[in-house]
């Protein structure tokens, strides 16, 4: 097999790149490791950014995120028994964000890839990367007793954190950088009505909690949990009145509950792979870089390295300009560092941390207080949170 462009990966780098493409005449195949069902089981993001909305309109996959998705405006912290506001609209200078699921969206993307007969391959085995850095890549997957071969002239590392691109970069060339924290978020998605209209992050000494949703009859909460738990550890209920505890009064007065229908706890880490290219292979997404969710900014990330992607192979096989492919690396880099630098400074803000001093805590304090004292650094957390310029 042929292909200009080959992506490994059928999360929403790989989908979302796979069409951009496409609709340039610009020819991709797409190589996903699990079944269609089994991605889109997965529970994960739900918040987009101005930008990455703008980029499924463009894509042609924006028809029902725009219909079904909804368009807030501002979110709110809880500390101290108290919620405070933060005014995005206000903030930002008029942005705002998306809340519609990862699911979803990835749903969109692969119906519209369908429209389009593309080529999206899915329960590959043993993906191989061959000559990243010679003239005639190639790429080689299982498919069972047969191995294929799918010669291109680029390869998209597009295949999350666990994938093989990052790999295949020599160890003498990779440099990355990992945090990891001592805790993670225990999800769940319930069939209740959200709590309330907009997201609250809650800060609280038993820990971390984040009322979220998908729509007014789904809602996604998530509470911060010691590493060592693990789902059994915590039936419906236990979630329920954890939650509660680390809500002011009145807002787990009116919290809805019911049972769970996805239920799963994730680790938190920061993480950034330097440099994104190597020779024809490309990095995007969580192949390169993890954030704690914190900020909302992990698939966010992941959409600012496709617009450049896609520029840049644009350019490249449009207008025989190879600027934007030889400055991909350090241009989406930049970018990945203001929002890891987000996401740190948040996760560092709203998290109890178990080794903590009292100076941390005071200061945590001063943080917050901080923040809702001053304009300016409202600002720069409402700048962030609806995303920095590509
Ligand atoms: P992925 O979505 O990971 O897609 C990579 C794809 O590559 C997968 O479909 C995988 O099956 C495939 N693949 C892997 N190995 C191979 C292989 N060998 N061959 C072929 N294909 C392969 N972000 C937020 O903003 N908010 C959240 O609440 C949030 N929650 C998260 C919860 C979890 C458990 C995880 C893991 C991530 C979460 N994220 C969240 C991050 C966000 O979901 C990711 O940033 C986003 O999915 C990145 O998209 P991606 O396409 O780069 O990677
Ligand atoms: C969601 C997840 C986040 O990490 C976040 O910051 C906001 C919302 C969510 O899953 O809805």
């Amino acid at each position: 097999m042929k292909t200009q462009v080959c992506i490994i990966g059928g999360g929403p780098s790989g989908l979302m790149l796979s069409q951009l493409l496409h609709l340039k005449g610009i020819d991709t195949v797409v190589l996903e490791k699990h079944s269609r069902e089994y991605v889109l089981g997965r529970i994960r993001a739900g918040v987009l950014e101005h930008g990455f909305a703008e980029l499924m309109r463009e894509a042609q996959c924006g028809e029902r995120m725009d219909r079904e998705g909804e368009i807030h405006d501002g979110f709110y912290i809880a500390h101290d028994g108290q919620l405070d506001r933060v005014d995005l609209k206000k903030y930002s200078g008029g942005s705002s964000v998306v809340v519609y699921g990862q699911t979803e969206l990835t749903r969109d993307l692969y119906e519209a890839r369908d429209r389009m007969q593309g080529k999206v391959i899915h329960n590959v085995e043993d993906v191989a990367l061959h000559d990243i850095d010679g003239k005639a890549p190639y790429v080689t997957y299982r498919d069972g007793d047969e191995i294929v071969r799918i010669d291109c002239d680029y390869i998209i590392g597009a295949d999350g954190f666990h994938g093989p691109s990052r790999k295949a970069i020599p160890r003498s060339v990779l440099k990355e950088h990992e945090k990891v924290y001592p805790f993670g978020w225990l999800g769940v998605l319930s069939r209740t009505k959200p709590v309330s209209p907009e997201l609250i992050y809650a800060k609280h000494p038993r820990g971390f909690a984040l009322c979220s949703l998908r729509s007014q009859v789904l809602s996604r909460y998530y509470i911060q949990v010691p590493l060592t738990d693990s789902v059994e550890d915590w039936p419906d209920a236990a979630f329920w009145a954890e939650l509660k505890a680390r809500l002011p009064q009145e807002v787990a007065d009116r919290m809805e509950t019911g049972p769970s229908i996805e239920k799963s706890i994730a680790p938190l880490r920061s993480f950034v792979a330097e440099p994104m290219r190597y020779g024809n292979l490309f990095l995007a997404g969580d192949a390169a870089h993890i954030v704690p969710p914190t900020g909302a900014r992990g698939l966010n990330s992941a959409a600012s390295d496709i617009y450049y992607l896609y520029h840049a192979m644009v350019d490249h096989y449009l207008n025989g300009d190879d600027t934007g492919l030889e400055t991909y690396s350090q241009k989406a880099l930049a970018r990945v560092w203001k929002a890891q630098r987000f996401s740190w400074w948040m996760t560092m803000l709203m998290h109890s941390f178990p080794d903590a001093i009292s100076y941390d805590q005071r200061l945590q304090q001063t943080d917050l207080d901080y923040l809702f004292s001053s304009d300016k650094a409202l600002g720069s957390l409402a700048e962030n949170y609806v995303g920095l310029p590509f």
